[in-house]
């Protein structure tokens, strides 16, 4: 990797002979390819939606031909539903049709769905080529692009079918973050709000101060507040790469949050952070009535929530208990019974198996009523 520019910050993670550099930092989209590695590639496909496209990908497959990359690029419809095998088949058809091999490079160029989407292409053509993540929301340049999970949701539950493909860089150019909307800018932020909750670290002293400061966040806030996340995220990666352990603590808030998305056919009426959100406060709700977790927990989660403009109970029509119990079996953490990550308190988390059902519905019944309110 060549020198970084002042205002950049290269974070590992530490995989071995599959570490990678995720760097973060503003405008370094101009300047992509002095941040690859060696790789000899020749061909390169830009895998976005047909939001983000318009935007950035014009830029980028410029900057790809004047490295002497053969570029196609390859839009798909935005949001979760495009997470689908279907469209997976396609972006490979694109792939194949246009001569690839294994020593090209797909470069994600989106949100979440766009780096899921094409990480699990990227994994599966021809048993593996690489992968670049070129994240444009906030969601994912604090999560979802680092750490190598890629996915596509079935109808009965997210992201049950995917890879561990790691990629082998990570840009997160904190500059795109300028067209998100607020909502999708806010659903990211449930993200940030997860890391500050299980970590005890005080990586952002000015989210728990004052979370709505984040919101009017200048790109240096943004930077370093997004530079903590992934230093967190590396972290917990390079110590767990395939989800047995600690890496669990990532998804906290996940397990009714993916439910929730689920029970609504992916439809947009959540975004993740969203689902995140109204999920963390069901978590902490199971974490004090099984006794683990402190008294208040899921009070003081919806202040800090609701002050960062997230939803903290389901939104009318709520699903019913039984249309979200099993989707909260399917849970991948699951082993058979229901599993979750709870809390002892901020930056306690702790994986509990087993929980009792009755339990888990009279949790999701005082959440619906908003119980956790003062
Ligand atoms: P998303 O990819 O749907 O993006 C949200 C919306 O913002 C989309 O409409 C998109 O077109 C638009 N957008 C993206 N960048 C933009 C920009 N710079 N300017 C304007 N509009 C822009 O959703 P997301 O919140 O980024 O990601 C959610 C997905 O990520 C979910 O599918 C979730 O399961 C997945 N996820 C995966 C991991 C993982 O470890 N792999 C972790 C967290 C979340
Ligand atoms: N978003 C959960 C994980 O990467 O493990």
């Amino acid at each position: 990797l060549k020198v970084l520019s002042d205002s950049a910050t290269e974070i590992r993670v530490e995989l071995g002979t599959r570490s990678y550099a995720v760097l973060v930092g503003d405008d370094l989209l101009g300047s992509l390819m002095s941040f690859m590695p060696e790789k000899g590639w020749r061909k390169a496909a830009v895998l976005t939606d047909s939001n983000v496209g318009p935007l950035y990908a014009a830029g980028v497959v410029e900057t790809l031909r004047a490295h002497d990359l053969e570029t196609v690029l390859l839009e798909v419809p935005p949001g979760e539903g495009s997470k689908t095998f279907e469209q997976a088949f396609e972006v490979i058809g694109g792939l194949m049709e246009s001569g690839f091999t294994r020593s090209d490079v797909m470069f994600a160029l989106g949100g979440g769905v766009v780096g899921d989407l094409a990480g699990f292409a990227a994994s599966v053509f021809k048993r593996g080529i690489d992968l670049v993540a070129i994240p444009t929301t906030l969601m994912a340049q604090v999560d979802s692009s680092i750490g190598g999970k890629t996915a596509v949701n079935l109808p009965a539950a997210k992201n049950q079918v995917g890879t561990f493909h790691q990629p082998v860089a990570v840009l997160c150019d904190i500059l795109t973050l300028a067209t998100l909307s607020l909502r999708e800018f806010r659903s990211g932020l449930a993200e940030v709000a997860k890391y500050s909750l299980i970590t005890s670290r005080d990586w952002g002293g000015e989210l728990r101060a004052d979370p709505r400061a984040v919101a009017e966040a200048t790109p240096e806030t943004l930077a370093r507040v997004a530079a903590e996340c992934v230093r967190e995220k590396a972290a917990l990666v390079s110590a767990d790469e395939r989800d047995t352990g600690v890496r669990h603590y990532l998804n906290y808030g996940h397990t009714l949050g993916h439910a929730l998305e689920a029970a609504g056919g992916y439809d947009g009426t959540y975004s993740h952070g969203e689902g995140v959100s109204v999920g963390m406060v069901y978590a902490a709700l199971v974490s004090e009535a099984t006794g683990l977790g402190r008294k208040g927990l899921a009070e003081s989660h919806s202040a800090m929530l609701v002050q960062m403009g997230l939803p903290v109970a389901p939104l009318a029509p709520a699903p019913g208990f039984e249309d979200i119990e099993p989707r909260m079996a399917r849970d991948k953490k699951s082993d058979g019974g229901f599993v979750m990550v709870l809390l002892q308190e901020e930056g306690r988390p702790a994986v509990v198996r087993d929980l009792d059902p009755s339990l888990l519905r009279s949790c999701y019944d005082a959440l619906l009523a908003g119980d956790f309110r003062k």
